[in-house]
């Protein structure tokens, strides 16, 4: 007999899942992943497009909620449109499953996109509860919903850390991320969150600090680490091509394709060494 769970949201949705068979497959909740860190330009967006792009082509019914609402850019890795987004989506009358899928824009990959908006000034409009419908009105229907966030802890991303199966945290290897990443952990613990946790170390080899010293250092274990891949990454964000299908034999790629066919697998072993 299965081991009891605890009784978490995410819990109580598996096993109701469960109860229901594949016959319903149009009515499962996707593996919603938030993808955060407390500092901008880690690689937030950067992993967030990648890995959804890849679960796209390899599939898997992928959607990506750029909720960056000021300066979000995960259309412009997509080359996709940006003027109609969430802050638009918020002001119409009822944010319903239907209006919310007529604001997605579709990559060629497959991947659906709700972009932030071209006005960091409506920015301010979109409350955690509008947040909340967006995430519910997509859920059903996909295999992965994908969250890339901003560096604000706000009312929006701790509702969408509390909605997230899998809270993926990206940092870097210097000393004023890694100081805001232990603090930021000690923030997901007390509000019981640091168990979705799992932590992608982004350039990596940009520091004399090493992987396995910030592994012991914070305690944790990587489900990635990307090496830094200044040429290939920034021009595949300048052609609006994700670096994944740019440039898919580079190392950064690899290691990008890895993880996302780990989540794609739902397996979140650590990398191994640290
Ligand atoms: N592994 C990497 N190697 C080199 N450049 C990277 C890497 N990851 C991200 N970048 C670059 O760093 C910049 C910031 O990345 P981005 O994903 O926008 O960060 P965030 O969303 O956390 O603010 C972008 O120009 C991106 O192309
Ligand atoms: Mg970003």
């Amino acid at each position: 007999m299965e081991k009891m769970k605890r009784p978490t949201a995410a819990n109580l949705r598996r096993i109701h899942r469960k109860g229901r068979g594949d016959a319903v497959n149009e009515e499962k909740d996707a593996v919603i992943i938030a993808v955060f860190g407390s500092k901008g330009g880690a690689g937030k967006t950067t992993v967030a497009v990648n890995v959804a792009t890849v679960l796209a082509q390899k599939g898997k019914r992928t959607a990506l909620l750029d909720f960056d609402l000021q300066f979000g850019d995960a259309s412009i890795f997509l080359d996709l449109e940006n003027k109609h987004g969430i802050s638009e989506l918020v002001q119409e009358g009822s944010i319903t499953k239907e209006i919310v899928r007529s604001y997605l824009s579709l990559h060629k990959t497959g991947l659906s996109l709700l972009p932030s908006s071209e006005r960091p000034e409506y920015a301010e409009m979109v409350q955690s509860s509008h947040g909340e419908r967006i995430i519910s009105g997509i859920a059903k229907g996909y295999d992965f919903v994908f969250i890339d966030l901003s560096t604000q802890m706000n009312d929006l991303s701790l509702m969408a850390l509390e909605k997230a199966d899998k809270i993926l945290h990206v940092i870097n290897p210097d000393i004023s991320t890694l100081r805001n990443a232990k603090k930021t952990h000690e923030l997901m613990k007390a509000l019981k969150l640091d168990h979705k946790i799992q932590v992608v170390l982004n350039k990596e080899n940009s520091s004399t600090i090493t992987a396995k010293e910030i592994a012991g250092l914070m305690n944790i274990k990587f489900l990635a680490k990307i090496p830094v891949e200044g040429k290939h990454a920034v021009a595949s964000l300048n052609r609006g091509i994700p670096v994944v299908i740019n440039v898919p034999r580079c190392p950064m790629s690899k290691k990008l394709i890895d993880l996302a066919t780990k989540i794609g697998e739902g397996n979140y072993g650590s990398t191994g060494e640290a």
